[in-house]
């Protein structure tokens, strides 16, 4: 009996045990994170919104910003079984209880769904719906005026941020969010259904507009998917 705690404890004292057993934080350091929350496809070919953005821009937003949105999101969930638990809207309805990184992941991740869909390739775009315009006009006068409202509340955001049309109350509203915050959230100074948002971090226009946002506002109407917005708004006003 002695003879043999004295062996363990050679053993022990000479590393020769521990060799065996790898240490349990290198196990878990190579198991990959579970895919909890999944980007959408890019719903068109990078190039299908030449010459308005630019195939670079389009691949490095979508497969290098857009992604590790979507990756750190779900490096947080992969601790939190709670937060793993929720679907995208549902977490950005509860978002102040949660820290600043999965707020901004959470909302980059969201939010850039939610972009690309807002756009369309030449062909698909269609035009804003009778029901629509008529809510245009009586709230912003018309389309013009709504266009000339939204480019100047993106203008105007300072620093990296969200520009959006939102429904609220049954009436359309501008609004503009910093960072990946967006009216989807509790902590939103704007509540509301989004129903088109354009980003304006610089990474979404720098490559071809360079620091000039505001022509970056203007040509991105011609990319705007009409027939996504129309059936965003049928649906925000169905409620
Ligand atoms: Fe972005």
């Amino acid at each position: 009996m002695i003879r043999k705690s004295l062996l363990l404890v050679l053993a022990l004292s000479s590393g020769a045990l521990q060799a065996q057993t790898p240490p349990p934080q290198a196990a878990a350091a190579e198991a990959p994170v579970r895919q909890v929350f999944t980007q959408a496809p890019l719903p068109y070919a990078s190039n299908a919104l030449e010459p308005v953005i630019d195939t670079a821009t389009i691949e490095l937003h979508y497969g290098k910003h857009h992604k590790a949105y979507y990756d750190t999101l779900n490096e947080e969930a992969a601790g939190n079984a709670k937060l793993a638990s929720l679907t995208l809207p549902q977490l950005l309805k509860k978002i102040s209880g949660y820290p600043a990184v999965v707020r901004n992941n959470a909302g980059g991740a969201w939010n850039h769904d939610f972009f690309w869909a807002s756009m369309a390739p030449e062909g698909q775009r269609g035009e804003p719906s009778a029901a629509l315009l008529k809510q245009i006009d009586k709230d912003f006068g018309s389309l013009d005026k709504f266009k000339e409202a939204f480019n100047t509340a993106g203008a105007k955001q300072f620093g990296s941020g969200w520009v959006w049309l939102i429904v609220q109350k049954g009436k359309l509203v501008v609004s503009s969010t910093p960072n990946q915050d967006n009216p989807l959230m509790d902590v939103a100074e704007t509540k509301g259904t989004p129903i088109l948002g354009n980003d304006v971090w610089e990474h979404a226009y720098y490559l071809k507009y360079n620091n000039r946002r505001p022509a970056y506002l203007k040509e991105w109407w011609k990319v705007v998917n009409w027939n996504e917005v129309n059936k965003r708004f049928e649906e925000a006003t169905r409620k």
